[in-house]
């Protein structure tokens, strides 16, 4: 009798696809693996044979400690890793394979198919540049205006973007704008050539908590409107929850939870998400000392699940194999041995 390999991620999400008669989603990745030359005291694998899908207009939040890969994995959807990283798997965008694109290719890629926010808009503007002169070259690159009506239209970004007098801020150099402006401006940037996907890498941490606030309701506003799809990425599994459907969970490199937000915050399956949750302010007893997961990531891998050195469930065999990612219930997908 033959015995059926494991199901991968992909062919579970291939066949529900197949079965809701789904169409393909906007992205899918497959199998990504993401090295660096091996470095002492450096793992080489940054990320690990991970496999995901964002559907038109759906927002994904990805959320897991520092150095966890999210960013990495990030970079890849835009063609923007270092020279020195290895790409294997494949991260299928619109019927087409990213890994197989040409340095041209990507540039196309980058601004009108997918547009990216950072954490500091410093390092992604030209801080010589005027704002609305740095929205207008986008356009004037990717949809052939001329420089003077896209600076018109790059106004009317910034008017979007909720930025008071956009007709005097596009005059401004970015470091003449506040953290706050600077973000909106950015995403006016990003939205130029309506991305069919904006993925955001932590573009709220660095702003105060009520400017915090404001971005992620803009965020959300101009998904609604555009139906864009998102890529949000934040360490922080509260932020990730206000403004996406689905959540991934990384630890170390691996996806360890996949759900919706409703099915992950009613029933966390892994004990890093567990303890993810268990960290929420509101989740603790008022007064009470935040909870905060024992360990840190950094440090050599511990044999099998990498989650095991900080894990309270852990037991030998954990450290023998790396458990899987498993779908444990309708596209609810989990990694850890003790999980039925
Ligand atoms: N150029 C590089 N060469 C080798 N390893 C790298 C390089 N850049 C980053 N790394 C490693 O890749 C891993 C993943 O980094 P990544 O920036 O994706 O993490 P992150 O989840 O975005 O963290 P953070 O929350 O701090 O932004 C880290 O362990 C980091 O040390
Ligand atoms: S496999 Fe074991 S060590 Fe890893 S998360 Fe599950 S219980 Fe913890
Ligand atoms: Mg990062």
């Amino acid at each position: 009798m033959m015995i059926a390999a494991p199901a991968s991620v992909a062919e579970i999400q291939d066949a529900h696809s197949q079965a809701s008669g789904a169409a393909t989603p906007l992205l899918r990745v497959q199998d990504l693996t993401i090295a660096f030359p091996a470095a002492v005291g450096r793992e080489a694998e940054v990320v690990s044979s991970i496999s995901y899908e964002i559907g038109a207009g759906e927002a994904l939040g990805v959320v897991g400690e520092s150095g966890c890969g999210k960013t990495m994995t990030s970079l890849a959807l835009m063609g923007l890793l270092p020279p020195a990283a290895q790409v294997d798997g494949a991260i299928w965008f619109d019927g087409r394979d990213l890994t197989k694109l040409s340095a041209r290719a990507w540039r196309s890629h980058r601004g009108r198919d997918a547009a990216m926010v950072f954490q500091e808009p410093m390092t992604a503007m030209n801080p010589v540049m005027r704002v609305g002169d740095q929205i207008a070259e986008v356009l004037v690159r990717h949809e052939g205006m001329s420089k003077r009506d896209g600076f018109s239209r790059a106004v009317q970004l910034l008017a979007s973007v909720h930025i008071p007098s956009p007709e005097r801020r596009a005059q401004d150099y970015p470091h003449q704008l506040s953290g706050g402006m600077r973000q909106r401006a950015m995403i006016a940037m990003a939205l130029a050539c309506r991305p069919k996907l904006l993925v955001a890498d932590e573009p709220t941490t660095a702003l105060d908590v009520t400017v915090q606030a404001q971005i992620l309701d803009l965020m959300l506003e101009l998904q609604e409107q555009h139906g864009t799809a998102i890529q949000f990425i934040s360490h922080n599994l509260a932020v990730v929850s206000e403004i996406a459907h689905r959540i991934m969970v990384m630890y170390s490199g691996r996806i360890v939870e996949y759900a919706s937000v409703g099915d992950l915050f009613a029933n966390p399956l892994h004990p890093y998400t567990q303890g993810l949750i268990k960290t929420l302010p509101e989740m603790g007893q008022p007064g009470s000392d935040l909870y905060t997961i024992p360990g840190t990531i950094g440090g050599k891998r511990p044999p099998g699940c990498r989650f095991s050195n900080r894990c309270p469930l852990a037991d030998a065999g954990c450290r023998q194999a790396e458990p899987a990612l498993r779908e444990v219930a309708p596209r609810h997908y989990v990694a850890c041995h003790k999980v039925n």
